[in-house]
């Protein structure tokens, strides 16, 4: 049975419907992922902008607890608390300036020991014995009710320990 003209108009036209459907289906995609990715965009540039999250905010514990010329890892932060001999408080971090990797603090030679490279660091975190570059990061501390604090999120670089990196306990 042959097609007639009709029934082959009925066919392009259906056809065409066909076909225009799938092109608003497809544009009606691709204008949602578009209207996605540029909220996505706006949303982390208002989170960048926004201050600093108390979440940063370690709080290490009483000044009493840490004694002067010691090291004392604060794993919740990731970071050490030394207190040097006077008695202001020096958060340090953990990362060798080298090449990355986490120092430990060796109690009986009372430095900072790279095992990767074997940079050594003192107390206050300055380079010893290189490959390290620079003296280890420190963090922003300060002293609320007796209590250290310290903001980890903002690490400072350095090119030597000077004293007005440590925080002094009000007296
Ligand atoms: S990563 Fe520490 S000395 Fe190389």
């Amino acid at each position: 049975m042959s097609e007639t003209p009709h029934t082959e108009s009925l066919q392009q036209t259906d056809r065409r419907h066909f076909l225009n459907w799938i092109w608003a289906f497809f544009g009606a995609i691709a204008a949602a992922e578009f209207g996605w990715v540029g909220l996505s965009f706006l949303k982390s540039r208002k989170e960048r902008n926004q201050p600093i999250s108390t979440a940063s905010i370690i709080t290490a514990g009483p000044v009493e607890r840490f004694k002067p010329k010691t090291v004392t890892a604060i794993p919740n932060g990731g970071f050490y608390l030394a207190r040097l001999e006077e008695g202001s408080f020096l958060p340090l971090s953990r990362t060798c300036t080298h090449l990355g990797c986490t120092v430990p603090w060796v109690e009986e030679k009372k430095q900072f020991v790279c095992p990767c490279h074997g940079s050594t660091f003192s107390l206050t975190g300055e380079v010893i014995t290189s490959p390290a570059p620079r003296p280890l990061d420190t963090f922003p501390a300060r002293i609320e009710n007796g209590i250290v604090k310290v903001d980890i999120a903002s690490p400072r670089k350095r090119e030597r320990f000077d004293p007005t990196q440590a925080t002094r306990p009000s007296s």
